[in-house]
């Protein structure tokens, strides 16, 4: 009985022997696939970790690879750079050098002097007169002599030569319609009065003494209706064009001279203006062929005190006086291209005179002003030097 009991005990341990292990091997079972499955996610990542690593490796190779070459560049580019630093530095002590060794150039090439030729030279010539405007430095530093040539007439006038022909022109008196051309300042000195000369008559009398002669044209302010400025053909005395002149009232450009409303300069690099507005003087750029205005400044320089002013390769000088009259002196200046300031100008003094002058016009060829001081015809030959010199001072060599 016991032994039965004992059996069916053991049966009954047996069968729940084997259930359980039934249970533990498709635990096994289960758990083997997952450890599998784990182990081929491992493998994966570890596949793909290394695979990132090594394309990791490369970029971190490619990547100093680069800056090495940037760096070697950098340096070639360095070395190249001081290599052209010297270079330039060399060239500007040379042209320094140069420009102690000769002495400063007129403003205009010796070609102008020449007869013109055909129209094709035209375009390429307009060409280098803009280089040569940019490289025209002249600064006035002093007047060097003066020569007082005659006595023609009226107080105020106005007399100059055209620096492309080199006629000379004399217009007597403020408002008037003859004026009178010689064919050199020699002709005109010995001349009695203007009898030499040949007398032009305009269509409409100049007003003031701002009129300017270049290249076979006279260019003039005449008050009609409207303040006009008119080109005149001096060759076959005609009106080439004209132009209303925009002023604000009737106010003269120079204190001292009431009758000027408007200064014209003509010279090769065109034609130029000095006007008021308020209580300075203004120059405007005009167009010589069109008479366009294509810039207008302010140049600073007050009316009040000033009778007369001119133009040396882009620089205004206003010239002062009192009242009475004393020594005429250039107290203001202004440069188109803004390398000359006031305080680096030199204060240039004209020789003593006891009268005003009512005109100054620069010839660029002959480096001298025709003055017309209280009815004389007067040459100031002014003395030049380098623009940029008045900036920095040429090196000692
Ligand atoms: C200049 O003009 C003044 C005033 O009109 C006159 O007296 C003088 O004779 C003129 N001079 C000449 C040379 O024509
Ligand atoms: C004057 O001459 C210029 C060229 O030199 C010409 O264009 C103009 O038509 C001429 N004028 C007269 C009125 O003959």
């Amino acid at each position: 009985m016991e032994a039965a009991v004992f059996i069916l005990l053991l049966l009954g341990t047996l069968s729940q022997l084997s259930r359980g292990q039934y249970h533990y091997q498709s635990l096994m079972n289960y758990l083997e696939s997952r450890m599998v499955a784990m182990e081929e996610r491992i493998a994966l990542w570890h596949e793909q970790n290394s695979r990132y690593n090594s394309d990791l490796k490369q970029f971190r190779q490619q990547a100093a690879d680069l800056l090495e070459k940037l760096w070697k560049e950098h340096q070639t580019l360095r070395q190249d750079l001081e290599g052209a630093g010297a270079r330039v530095e060399r060239v500007e002590r040379e042209m320094d050098y140069i420009e102690t060794k000769n002495p400063p150039k007129p403003c205009v090439k010796a070609r102008d002097k020449m007869v013109e030729q055909e129209a094709v030279v035209k375009e390429q010539k307009k060409k280098e007169e803009f280089f040569e405007l940019s490289v025209c430095v002249d600064i006035v530093s002093n007047i060097r002599a003066m020569k007082i040539l005659k006595r023609v007439g009226s107080p105020k006038g106005l007399w100059t030569k055209d620096s492309r022909t080199a006629k000379v022109y004399v217009f007597n008196g403020t408002s008037e319609d003859t004026l009178y051309e010689f064919s050199s300042v020699k002709e005109l000195s010995v001349s009695s009065g203007m009898s030499k000369g040949k007398a032009i008559t305009l269509p409409y009398a100049w007003d003031g003494t701002g009129h300017a002669v270049y290249d076979g044209f006279l260019y003039y302010m005449s008050e009609r209706s409207e303040l006009q400025v008119i080109k005149f053909d001096l060759r076959n005395n005609s009106v080439a064009d004209s132009a209303v002149f925009p002023t604000e009232g009737r106010a003269p450009v120079y204190a001292f001279n009431p009758s000027t409303l408007v200064d014209l300069i003509a010279d090769e690099d065109g034609l130029w203006a000095l006007y008021p507005v308020g209580d300075n003087i203004n120059l405007a750029k005009m167009d010589p062929d069109t008479l366009d205005i294509e810039q207008m400044w302010d140049t600073a320089c007050p009316r009040s005190g000033s009778e007369a002013a001119f133009l040396v390769c882009g620089t205004v000088y206003v010239v002062y006086n009192t009242r009475p009259s004393s020594r005429s002196r250039v107290q203001c200046v202004f440069d188109v291209n803004d390398m000359v300031t006031g305080g680096e100008a030199p204060l240039v003094y004209f020789p003593r005179r006891y009268g005003a002058h009512s005109s100054l016009k620069y010839n660029p060829v002959e480096r001298q002003l025709y003055a017309w001081d209280d009815g004389y015809q007067i040459l100031y030959r002014l003395a030049l030097k380098k623009k940029l010199w008045a900036i920095a001072p040429p090196p000692e060599e």
